[in-house]
């Protein structure tokens, strides 16, 4: 039968997007969750709102008030997302490519500009999956907006700030992605306020383990909010996902808490892995590794007999080795994974 639709250029032959696997009653190191939870407050705010569920969201401005005195800019510089991937998204339908990217990086970008028929460029990183400015700005010379990533997910890597200056310095439309920055203490949020070329992307869903609620945000100059809040749905973070993100910014402190365990977990993984494996050293809340000569199969179905579930990268097309990426657990979770590590 003829097709009275036509798919838009490119979404056909795009992969669909593969989460971190879920096992009931395995431990999931594998999707850089914060497995420590949520805030007492969260919990209880959520209960309290079991009934609400007949009203549109309406806290939004609130929201965006309270998010920006914690990233130290202004609410006319704050776009909320359901989660950091919507922003993307928001993005790329609000702004003409080509785009440019790092290799390997967070999949979604691509995935983001692809959808919307738009070219993308990725660049790899130098070796130790160290950023190179130079490098980037010359390969990505045809894009016009980059989506950059720091630390970068999978690899923990950190762009400098004289090679994050040099890229904005191009002009270009600069998309830093900071989802991990609260395991650096590190942000580049402020320099929105210099930069007008300067989107700043955050979520809620790690340091703050609201990853199930969908909650994120862009920081950029009120020019480029304006107009991500013209291509954004009206209700795109629901009811629960502010309430609970009002309730996570009252209790700062518990996230302080989680992320410092949190990191000297992952400190413990660096260290265990580094006598068998090859780790790169990471910002974030978890450890990209190479396990060859074992086979990143080999390692993932090692780890899943002992009932815990890591990400499988595999090859990463031109660098040598075989990828595995795992995160930091809580105390007892993360103590099982080098015990597994140790055991090999
Ligand atoms: C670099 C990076 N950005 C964004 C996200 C997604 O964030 P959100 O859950 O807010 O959509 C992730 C999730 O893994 C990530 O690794």
């Amino acid at each position: 039968m003829k097709q009275g639709y036509c798919i838009r250029p490119g979404v056909s032959a795009l992969p669909e997007y593969v989460p971190g696997e879920y096992r009931r009653g395995f431990i999931k190191l594998a999707s850089n969750e914060n497995n420590f939870g949520p805030s007492r407050k969260v919990v209880e705010t959520l209960k309290s709102l079991a009934d609400k569920t007949g009203l549109y969201p309406y806290r939004e401005g609130d929201v965006r008030a309270k998010i920006a005195k914690y990233a130290g800019v202004n609410s006319e510089n704050i776009v909320l997302g359901n989660g950091s991937d919507e922003v993307m998204d928001l993005i790329v339908k609000a702004f003409r490519g080509p785009y440019a990217g790092m290799y390997p990086s967070f999949p979604v970008y691509k995935l983001a500009a692809k959808i919307m028929g738009e070219g993308y460029v990725e660049v790899p990183y130098d070796d130790g999956f160290r950023f190179n400015a130079r490098k980037f700005i010359s390969k990505a010379e045809g894009a016009k907006v980059f989506f950059l990533c720091s630390p970068n997910n999978p690899t923990g890597t950190s762009i400098s700030d004289t090679d994050l200056k040099k890229v904005l310095a191009t002009g270009k439309l600069v998309v830093l992605d900071e989802a991990y920055v609260e395991f650096t203490g590190k942000s580049r949020a402020s320099w929105v306020r210099k930069y007008q070329n300067l989107i700043v992307l955050r979520t809620m869903a790690k340091a703050f383990a609201l990853a199930g609620l969908r909650i994120g945000y862009g920081i950029a100059p009120k020019e480029i909010v304006d107009i991500l809040m013209k291509v954004k749905p009206p209700f795109n973070t629901s009811s629960f996902a502010q309430e609970a993100a009002l309730a996570a910014l009252e209790d700062i402190s518990y996230m302080r808490k989680n992320v410092a365990k949190i990191r000297r977990g992952r400190d413990k993984i660096y260290n265990a892995l580094s006598k068998k494996f090859k780790p790169v050293k990471s910002d974030s809340n978890f450890i990209l590794f190479d396990v060859s000569p074992m086979t990143a199969d080999e390692f993932f179905n090692k780890m899943l007999s002992k009932k815990i579930i890591v990400r499988k990268y595999g090859k990463f097309k031109g660098f040598p080795g075989e990828y595995i990426r795992v995160n930091a657990g809580t105390e007892e979770e993360t103590e099982k994974f080098i015990n597994a590590v140790n055991n090999i």
